[in-house]
């Protein structure tokens, strides 16, 4: 298995992975209300790609974020963070670890590109392990309706989402979602034995 950048040849098999895994109507969920216009940030949409005996690539697994700001009366002016999803891994690899990969290999990325908050929609239960919360988006508003309960929170840099309210409204690619300057006091934070190996996976695949 190869987890490297996503890149445009890979878009057609991530559309397919993502009808299968969310069905047709996905994009009438919220979050895409945030994702319409904007492309994807490239350095941290990775895909998780295998080889059949003829050199093939299958796509096994995709995850992409999103810049979006939080609150601000003037656009651009909130507190910027990253909207991550969405992920999906091919039905036959799940619950095998890849969609942990893909999640703490592409959050330490962001961490160390100086990248300070992510926000999502998505599965508490299944996200908590990675360190989300809802108790950081309470004071937030997504643009359509959504199960507050599945309205969820990270901090990569300790309090980047204190004081972050209001309405998320998406982002174009290049704003400041990173503080300039910024580092990444947390870039290894997640589960140490794992980021190890993955770091070197990392440079691996993007030397
Ligand atoms: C959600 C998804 C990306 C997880 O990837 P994965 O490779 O299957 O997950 P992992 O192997 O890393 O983790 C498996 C663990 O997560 C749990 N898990 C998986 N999906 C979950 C969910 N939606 N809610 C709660 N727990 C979940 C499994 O029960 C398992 O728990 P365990 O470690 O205690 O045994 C993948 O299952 C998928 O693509 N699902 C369909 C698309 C989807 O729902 N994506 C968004 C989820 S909000």
């Amino acid at each position: 298995m190869i987890i490297s950048l996503e890149e445009p040849r890979h878009a057609a098999a991530i559309e397919a992975l993502l009808d299968r895994s969310f069905g047709p109507d996905r994009f009438k969920k919220t979050a895409y209300k945030l994702r319409d216009g904007v492309d994807p940030i490239p350095e941290l949409s990775l895909v998780a790609i295998e080889h059949d005996e003829f050199g093939n690539e299958i796509l096994e697994g995709t995850i992409r974020y999103w810049p979006v700001t939080i609150g601000g009366q003037v656009a651009g002016s909130g507190v910027p963070a990253l909207l991550l999803g969405p992920i999906a891994v091919s039905e036959r690899l799940q619950g095998g670890g890849l969609g942990s990969k893909l999640i703490r290999m592409s959050l330490n990325k962001a961490a160390a590109l100086g990248h300070r908050a992510v926000i999502l929609v998505g599965d508490a239960p299944y996200y908590a392990r990675f360190g989300f919360t809802r108790d950081l988006t309470l004071g937030m508003a997504l643009p359509g309706p959504v199960d507050l309960d599945r309205f969820l929170g990270l901090e990569l840099a300790p309090g980047a989402l204190a004081g972050a309210a209001g309405m998320v409204g998406s982002a174009e690619v290049g704003m400041p979602s990173v503080i300039p300057n910024g580092v990444a006091p947390l870039a290894m934070a997640f589960s140490a034995s794992r980021d190890i190996s993955e770091s070197r996976l990392w440079r691996a695949r993007t030397a």
